[in-house]
């Protein structure tokens, strides 16, 4: 197992991921837009995983992270965080912040796994459905 930069050749897969998660899909502008890091896993040479966060000036946004279904509760996630996270108290950041459905247990399962704690709730952010935003103290 590896984690690496994804590349605009890897654009079609990630877009697929974010397509299954209903998300918007990126393009190559957006994919080397100098605050955006996106990292995949690759198992037996195809990406599994994958994540992606922004760089902001004062703290870093997760924007998306995904595993394959037949691969999940494998451990995977829980890389890409402690990936994200390394980078994180590397360059000084102090906070990361990101945003989730309620209803997604599982992701906010992983995130409370690396001491996420709930800082707001948004209301119908999604729709019929309310968004949490969590943040992580990195120091
Ligand atoms: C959220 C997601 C990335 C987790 O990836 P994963 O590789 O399965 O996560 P891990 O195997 O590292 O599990 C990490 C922790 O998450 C929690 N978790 C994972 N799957 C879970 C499930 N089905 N139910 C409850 N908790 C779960 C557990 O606390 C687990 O820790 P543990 O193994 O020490 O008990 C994955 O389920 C996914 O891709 N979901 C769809 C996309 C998505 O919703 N992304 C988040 C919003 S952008």
């Amino acid at each position: 197992m590896s984690i690496e930069k994804v590349v605009n050749e890897d654009l079609q897969v990630i877009n697929f991921f974010l397509m299954d998660m209903k998300m918007n899909i990126l393009d190559e502008k957006a994919l080397n837009f100098n605050f955006r890091r996106i990292y995949k896993i690759k198992v037996n040479n195809s990406i599994i995983a994958f994540i992606c966060y922004l760089m902001l000036v004062d703290e870093i946004e997760l924007e998306a992270i995904y595993v394959k279904p037949e691969f999940r509760n494998n451990g995977y996630g829980s890389k890409l965080v402690e990936f994200m996270t390394k980078e994180a108290l590397q360059l000084n950041y102090k906070n990361i912040f990101l945003e989730v459905r309620v209803s997604n247990k599982s992701a906010i399962q992983l995130y409370e796994k690396y001491g996420f704690e709930i800082a707001n709730c948004r209301e119908k952010y999604y729709g019929q459905e309310d968004g949490i935003v969590m943040k992580k103290e990195v120091r």
